[in-house]
């Protein structure tokens, strides 16, 4: 029996004979020779099919093979500098698994909620393919990334009993007798763990029940969270850099060819080397208003402000300082300013927008105690939070980044809901 093999594996095997199961990408016909483009998930190639070969009755039986229809073929690899992967298969022998119904997705112009409603179909495309497995490259390098600096990886709770990133994203369900949220972040974990284990990072799915329709939400995507014992605002900048930097020069050197699919911009992502600029709130809220943007003092970044702010540089951009008004609980006073708080946001360039939101936590008891009161959260709830600045507390640092956005702005995508298999959004549950 010839060997089974992926279409990943072909230049292993020229002039050999092997076995290769797949699915119709597309077939036609000249006479006395049928051409299947046949394509296993890890590449394509053209199988010939000749009536002298296969005999009339198996020739005949390929004209069933329609688009999408499942069957292994038998035969030999011979290299062919004019065929696509580089290779063809003259085809001995072949099984049908089965024949496809008209497949729904054809080479024209589909609208966008047709090809959603037809995600588990859409998935198998060769755009697809791309995104994902630069998502699939990215993650990877995400984790390598912690991984070799030593970073433990911890896994935080998804059913949490309070909220992380402010109470009106949070998505409330039933937890037998108690009110449960499913997790906005596992930073808070991320900090405890960090207690215990100094360098710690957590990465998993997370929740925000945010009503917001715009090409950077969805109410269900992966974060990335270092998070960091004795380190500052400065340290967590530093490390968002690399990181960036890293994961960026990862997808250059391993996922070329999916690039080109996507036909992607890559001087864009070559230029991405440190030192990425700096900016304060202030001054970014001055760069703003010279590009013409209402926004005033204190106010918040608009997803137009974020555009407009990262279409002046050409790498990321960090604005740190923002008002503490307008973020979350648990970030620390700059002790010269107590009204801002130490923190970043990392904006992509190209008009991106954050892909980052860091900085550092409080680790005072008493400066926490009255935050958590402002916010109206319940001190009762954050007990064992409270619990981190009475038994060793130290400054602390870390981050967040949303896998989604990075895909987008790596693969140069106008929209989030192509980096993830099963985008959730606003309006989107199916399938
Ligand atoms: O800025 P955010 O809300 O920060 C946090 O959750 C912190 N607790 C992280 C930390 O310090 N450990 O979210 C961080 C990142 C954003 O910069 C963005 O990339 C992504 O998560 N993100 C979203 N991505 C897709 N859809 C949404 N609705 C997102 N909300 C945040
Ligand atoms: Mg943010």
């Amino acid at each position: 029996m010839p060997p089974i093999i992926s279409l990943s594996q072909v230049s292993q095997f020229n002039d050999q004979e092997v076995q290769i199961r797949g699915w119709v990408r597309h077939r036609r016909s000249s006479g006395k020779i049928q051409f299947i483009t046949l394509r296993d998930g890890s590449g394509e190639i053209q199988a010939v099919l000749s009536k002298s070969t296969l005999g009339p009755e198996q020739f005949e039986s390929a004209a069933q093979l329609v688009q999408e229809s499942s069957l292994s073929v038998t035969g030999r690899l011979r290299a062919d500098a004019r065929a696509p992967g580089g290779y063809e298969l003259d085809v001995s022998q072949f099984n049908i698994f089965h024949i496809a119904e008209t497949y729904p997705i054809q080479p024209k112009e589909h609208g966008v909620g047709f090809l959603m409603d037809h995600r588990h179909l859409w998935l198998r495309s060769s755009r697809q393919h791309a995104i994902l497995k630069i998502r699939h490259e990215i993650v990877k390098a995400c984790r390598d990334f912690f991984d070799d600096r030593d970073f433990v990886l911890i896994d935080t709770p998804i059913f949490t009993p309070n909220a992380c990133e402010g109470t009106t994203t949070l998505f409330q369900t039933q937890y037998f007798e108690e009110t449960a949220y499913l997790a906005q972040s596992g930073q808070l974990y991320g900090e405890a763990a960090a207690a215990a284990f100094g360098k710690v990072y957590c990465f998993g799915p997370t929740f925000r029940a945010e009503k917001s329709k715009t090409r950077r939400h969805l109410m269900e995507f992966w974060m990335v969270e270092p998070e960091v014992a004795f380190a500052e605002l400065p340290d967590v900048m530093e490390l968002a850099e690399a990181f960036l930097v890293t994961i960026v020069q990862r997808v250059l050197e391993k996922r070329q060819e999916e690039l080109k699919v996507l036909e992607r911009d890559v001087s864009k992502l070559e230029a991405i080397i440190p030192p990425f600029p700096r900016l304060t709130y202030q001054e970014a809220i001055e760069c703003l208003q010279k590009c013409g943007s209402p926004i005033q003092h204190g106010g918040d970044f608009g997803a137009e402000d974020e555009t407009m702010l990262s279409n002046e540089f050409q790498k990321p951009l960090i604005v740190h300082r923002y008002p503490s008004s307008i973020k979350a609980f648990y970030m620390e006073p700059d002790p010269q300013r107590p009204d801002l708080a130490l923190c970043m946001d990392v904006l992509a360039p190209e008009g991106y927008g954050e892909i980052i939101g860091g900085g550092q936590r409080i680790h005072n008891y008493q400066v926490l105690v009255s935050r958590l009161k402002e916010h109206k959260l319940s001190e009762e709830a954050f007990r064992w939070y409270l619990d981190l600045r009475r038994y060793g507390s130290v400054p602390h640092a870390g981050f967040g980044m949303g896998i989604e956005r990075a895909v987008a702005w790596i693969c140069g995508l106008d929209h989030v809901r192509e980096t993830i298999p099963f985008p959730r959004m606003l309006s989107r549950l199916y399938p």
